[in-house]
């Protein structure tokens, strides 16, 4: 995975275009949660101060290729402004006269903002006419957004191969941290792969199990393992329809070598909501009417045990339904126990992808893990083994 960074170019006076991700949460036109943000101001902060004139582009949620005014990039201006400690100019278009005009009047060290990428067909079809217009605008590429990275549009992917590019300081931290974490990692390797269904996640254990020791099975996706190995479900969460693709992951797993640890004992109740009555049994007493939400004090031990033993660590997705309590305990008991060997420097500790960072904040260890990731659906594809095409049109250069 070599790729340039920003140490390795020359940007004075130099237009860069910089595609971030400011794809972030936001509620009433507020910004709920700045993570992305904060992660990325600081590749604009660099550039800004060794004299570039920086063009940030992004996309924001899902417009389909048409302009979508909620889905304006305006309301980030404010809070980025408020990051970088400067004023940042915004242009309502990004590929045409508008930006063309506004990169113009940009002095060095400037920042300016271009809208919504997706509000152009062209960027989702990775469109080589749209490429060539996001081109024009700069004469150096840099990708700070790694969690846009499996996404092969024209501002991730097009534009890398047609100027010099590098990576930006949040897209070099997750690509050096992934690959402490699965390119080359310090073994005994661990992965924990949690939520609802095997389904979606069938490339990703198929990879994982032939990488790592111990491949730890959390969620609703392991009362599907479970009942694959003849086990009870009762009323749980599992899908029928994938205890072959469970088997065959538990047979890969004995083929490589690894170890996959199931729960021994899950929380169960007969209904699924905040406070409900529950109790705690060996995963061979569920019964009919009751549904597993949660693992119990005996596989969270059984996780230590083998968490102690273990350098390593990649975690996706949570134990249990930890949105509801009290079934967020194996959750927290867990990612609190990875949190406190990560600080003794015995573990090195990786986590990310959708439910995952809700579930460490959740247990107040976010900050307490080597890295957690920004992206969703790119730490997945990483997972699962694929080249992401934002990463892979960087190195190519
Ligand atoms: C994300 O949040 O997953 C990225 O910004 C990519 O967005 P997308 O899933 O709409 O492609
Ligand atoms: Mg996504």
């Amino acid at each position: 995975m070599a790729f340039r960074t920003l140490d390795d170019l020359d940007v004075k006076a130099k237009r860069v275009l910089v595609r971030a991700d400011l794809n972030v949460p936001v509620a009433d036109g507020k910004v709920t949660d700045d993570t992305r943000i904060v992660r990325q101001a600081p590749t604009i902060k660099e550039l800004s101060e060794k004299g570039a004139k920086v063009i940030i582009l992004s996309h924001f949620d899902r417009p389909k290729g048409k302009v979508v005014p909620s889905m304006s990039l305006k309301v980030l201006l404010a809070p980025l402004e408020k990051h970088l400690g400067r004023k940042v100019a915004f242009a309502e278009d990004c590929i045409g006269a508008t930006p063309q005009a506004a990169v113009a009047a940009l002095k060095d060290g400037d920042v300016l903002l271009l809208e919504n990428t997706r509000f152009h067909k062209g960027e989702e079809a990775n469109d080589p006419e749209m490429a060539k217009q996001l081109a024009s605008l700069g004469d150096i590429f840099v990708n700070d957004a790694f969690s846009a990275a499996h996404r092969a549009h024209a501002s991730t992917s097009g534009v890398a191969r047609l100027l010099p590019n590098a990576a930006g300081r949040s897209m070099q931290a997750e690509l050096t941290h992934l690959e402490r974490a699965l390119g080359n990692p310090e073994r005994p390797l661990m992965a924990v792969v949690g939520g609802a269904k095997v389904s979606t996640k069938i490339e990703l254990l198929q990879n994982l199990v032939k990488r790592v020791e111990t491949l730890v099975i959390g969620g609703a996706m392991a009362n599907t393992f479970l009942a694959a190995e003849g086990v009870k479900v009762g009323k749980s969460l599992y899908e029928p329809d994938h205890l072959e693709t469970a088997r065959q992951v538990i047979r890969m797993a004995n083929d490589a070598g690894a170890v996959i640890l199931l729960p021994k004992d899950v929380v169960v109740a007969k209904e699924f909501k905040a406070g409900a009555a529950h109790r705690t049994v060996p995963v061979s007493d569920i019964a009919d009417d009751e549904m597993a939400l949660d693992v119990g004090p005996d596989s969270i031990k059984a996780f230590e045990n083998r968490l102690l033993a273990t350098r390593t660590l990649v975690w996706n997705g949570p134990f249990g339904a930890f949105e509801t309590a009290p079934f967020d305990q194996g959750t927290v008991a867990a990612a609190q126990k990875v949190a406190s060997l990560t600080r003794a420097g015995q573990l090195l500790s990786v986590a990310g992808g959708g439910d995952t960072v809700a579930a460490l904040a959740h247990a107040g260890v976010e900050n307490d893990f080597t890295y957690v990731s920004t992206a969703g659906g790119a730490f997945l594809e990483w997972l699962e083994g694929k080249e992401l095409p934002g990463v892979e049109a960087l190195s190519s250069k």
